[in-house]
């Protein structure tokens, strides 16, 4: 079979050669695109009288053809052929005869893939929205029926402050939130069309990149033909945000694995997202968020292998760019994935809410109370502090929590002590007292909650 640009050639490809700069394996993942690109490109070559009316006819059924036998699986493409774009072209040749060698009348594969690349990655970006979302449904689920279920909220993985668990599940929901906004806003420089570029310098031709942009959904066009060819920049965007966005599932993912262990023991994992040992019978794994916590580095790999390739490339089209490939598309499927086993995965977990008190109780995560009780007694902070480091030293001596301690113990550290001290300690006394906006109490839960939901537009 001769090459479509064969002219100039004396000799055929070497079949290794053939096989390694081929991008078909992976890029006829692109093969809608490319048909959609096509049929704009050729739209508009007719509109602008480049070709015949009747000639684009001709092409666009040809194409419409081909999409269909693509889609019914029909289509066999060939290594040979390079890539999915001459791929195409060969098959509406010979499907329409050589007036199909007209398609690719001022136009150049250099912008022809990068169309197809902003046209792919505007309805995975999309799609990414909207999984998103169902994740921020399944939270919100969640903590609607644990707005009072008290755990210890944790810095320094030491207990901390007992907080809401709703609280700390809803701190997910803003991380995902952003994530959204990012995508959302990746949009605007994804609809940039580069059809029209050419092979990098513009084209001879009488073209209207303003209508193909149009027909294809663009917002508007490149201003520069070098830039467009050569711009990767749009993919570099999306894998850093699915970089940010595994972040977030890595870490929720961390924490359901520490939840689920014997030594946390505040959730269960629904049986069907967890799996067993092959040797000991009594193992339950948390292997779905352990698995989102390690597809984290195949993703992040993704950002930093297409950073490395743009690095250093001259200007404009460079085969190095067909690397931008398999790892955009390895990421859209781990991202896609991941997001589709969150929501149902928080939606099905079981909350521990006895467990979680369990474990309020038996710290001395109510400490700063005591401290800001001291303060409003007209204590400096300071010596408040002070103070209260030296009763929690004295509890922990004497095997007690600070609601275990007598009246009387409380009297030889401090005269401002009140027998209300012991309601102030209180674990949900605690977390109301955090009344401040944006904090853990179940009055402020409540609002971020509506806040969440006016956001996702449940209401
Ligand atoms: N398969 C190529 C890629 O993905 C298409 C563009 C090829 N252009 C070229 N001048 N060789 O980058």
């Amino acid at each position: 079979m001769s090459k479509l640009w064969g002219g100039r050639f004396t000799k055929e490809t070497n079949k290794l050669v053939e096989k390694f700069t081929a991008s078909i394996e992976f890029d006829q993942k692109l093969a809608l695109e490319d048909i959609e690109g096509s049929l704009a490109h050729v739209e508009m070559l007719g509109s602008c009288g480049i070709i015949s009316k009747e000639d684009a006819e001709k092409i666009k059924s040809g194409l419409k053809s081909i999409r269909k036998k693509i889609v019914a699986g029909e289509v066999e493409f060939s290594v040979a052929d390079e890539d999915i774009h001459m791929n195409i072209e060969r098959l509406l040749i010979e499907e329409i005869g050589p007036v199909g060698g007209k398609l690719h009348t001022g136009r150049s594969r250099n912008d022809q893939v990068a169309t197809d690349m902003h046209l792919y990655l505007h309805k995975q970006t999309k799609e990414m929205i909207e999984l998103l979302e169902a994740v921020q449904g399944g939270i919100i689920q969640q903590a609607k029926s644990n707005i009072e279920t008290i755990m210890p909220g944790y810095t320094h993985l030491q207990r901390a402050q007992p907080i809401s668990f709703a609280h700390h599940l809803l701190a997910y929901f803003w991380m995902f939130e952003r994530d959204k906004e990012r995508l959302q806003d990746s949009l605007k420089r994804i609809n940039w069309s580069p059809l029209g570029s050419g092979a990098l310098a513009g084209t001879t031709f009488p073209i209207d990149r303003n209508l193909t942009a149009r027909l294809l959904g663009f917002d508007t066009v490149y201003p520069n033909s070098l830039d467009a060819v050569s711009d990767r920049d749009f993919i570099l965007e999306f894998l850093s945000i699915a970089s940010i966005i595994m972040t977030h599932i890595s870490r929720l993912s961390e924490e359901l694995v520490l939840w689920s262990s014997q030594e946390f023991d505040f959730i269960e994992l629904d049986d069907s997202f967890c799996t067993g040992s092959s040797i000991m019978p009594q193992k339950k794994n948390p292997d779905v968020p352990e698995l989102l916590r390690g597809k984290t580095g195949r993703v992040y790999g993704n950002l930093i292998g297409l950073l490395t390739v743009l690095k250093g490339l001259p200007l404009a089209y460079n085969k190095d760019l067909q690397e931008d490939k398999e790892g955009m598309f390895d990421t859209v499927e781990t991202l896609t994935g991941s997001l589709k086993l969150l929501a149902p995965m928080i939606e099905t977990m079981t909350v521990k809410k006895e467990k979680m008190y369990q474990a309020v109780s038996q710290d001395y995560s109510n400490a700063t109370d005591l401290a800001d009780y001291l303060v409003n007694k007209g204590l400096p902070f300071r010596q408040a502090h002070e103070i209260i480091g030296k009763i929690v030293l004295y509890a922990i001596e004497n095997n007690k929590y600070l609601l275990d301690l007598t009246f009387e113990e409380y009297k030889q550290f401090s005269d401002l002590f009140e027998i209300d001290i012991y309601t102030v300690l209180m674990p949900k006394q605690v977390v109301e007292a955090r009344n401040s906006y944006g904090g853990t109490a179940f009055s402020q839960v409540k609002l971020q909650l509506e806040l969440a939901e006016q956001k996702l537009n449940l209401y």
